[in-house]
């Protein structure tokens, strides 16, 4: 019904990627208000509520923690049940705020902090079958992009300069022919750094929109064949492309063309509003959480590195 979002983005520009304490002060500051605004643009009061769900992890510790003290106090304040959620679960549910999921399910959560494949044999069961060994895909994406001077989060921007360009440079493509699900983008962001850089060092020019449409080009190669692969070997109903990078012009073109030449499976594009964080996927979870009657009490506290 609302879905308030506090932007902090320019606060950690200047530093190249998210400062913890400067995220801290930024949720202290805008908590009250964010929840404040959420009730008046869906025009309800505390008392409509029949729950409070909150992020616990995985993320950073002192943000995690205050949205968990918000939220004790407001479900202690109206006798409300406290839902504690999965960063994660909440990406993928992002797609039950377009349609039910159907199970079984299969779900890429590609974000600023994970590269997961999630395979779901019913509601509220997740199985990790896949996940990058060092990297995140949205993590390589700002490194490289800070290489070509673009400021953080540099997913977009990249996205779109690599429209302009061709894959010249053919990098590498990390663990794509592996038996597992794995993936790995360290090394692509280190050849990736060490061409430009070699190429500053002989005052050669290269150029930029081929760099990101090589670089883009290797990241959707990898993604793109290991979920097929997946998908072979766990049938399911549907595929669920969600997180930041879910956001990615060439990932989403690419995924909508193999899925459906290679596979019976239907895919669910999370919307390009709900694919970067935000409260609503969180609510989404939240929702389904409450079905199961899955509850939090006034211990409740962050996991940094909360794992399904
Ligand atoms: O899910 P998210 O908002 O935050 C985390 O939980 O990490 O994902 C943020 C990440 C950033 O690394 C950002 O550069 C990346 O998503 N991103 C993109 C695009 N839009 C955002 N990466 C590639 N292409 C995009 N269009
Ligand atoms: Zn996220």
């Amino acid at each position: 019904m609302s879905n308030v979002v506090a932007t902090q983005i320019k606060s950690h520009q200047r530093f190249g990627g998210v400062v913890p304490e400067v995220a801290s002060r930024h949720h202290i500051e805008q908590i009250t208000s964010c929840i404040k605004d959420a009730l008046t643009q869906a025009e309800v009061d505390y008392d409509d509520l029949s729950a409070v769900a909150v992020t616990y992890g995985p993320g950073l510790v002192g943000a995690l923690l205050i949205g968990i003290t918000a939220a004790k106090a407001v479900a202690w304040a109206h006798q409300l049940p406290l839902i504690p959620v999965n960063h994660l679960a909440g990406h993928i549910y992002a797609a039950q705020l377009v349609a039910p999921i159907e199970f079984p399910a299969m779900a890429l959560v590609v974000s600023g902090g994970h590269t997961e494949l999630v395979y779901m044999p019913v509601e509220n069961k997740f199985e990790i079958i896949g996940e990058t060994r060092d990297d995140a895909a949205g993590e390589a994406y700002d490194k490289i992009g800070r290489v070509l001077g673009i400021n953080y989060p540099a997913g977009k921007p990249v996205d779109e300069l690599a429209h302009r360009g061709q894959d010249t440079f053919n990098f590498p493509r990390a663990m794509d022919h592996d038996d597992n699900f794995d993936f790995s983008f360290s090394g692509l962001k280190s050849a990736f750094i060490n061409t430009v850089h070699h190429a500053d060092q002989i005052h050669e020019q290269l150029n930029k929109a081929d760099l990101a449409a090589s670089f883009q080009q290797a990241v959707i190669d990898v993604l793109s064949d290991k979920t097929v692969r997946a998908l072979r070997e766990f049938p399911v109903k549907q595929l669920i492309l969600a997180g930041g990078v879910a956001a990615n012009k060439g990932l989403r073109d690419r995924l909508t063309h193999d899925i459906q030449r290679f596979t019976n499976t239907k895919l669910e594009l999370v919307p390009l509003s709900l694919c970067g964080d935000n409260a609503a996927m969180i609510g989404a979870a939240g929702e389904m959480l409450y079905r199961h009657d899955v509850r939090a009490d006034a211990r409740l506290n962050a996991d940094p590195g909360l794992e399904f």
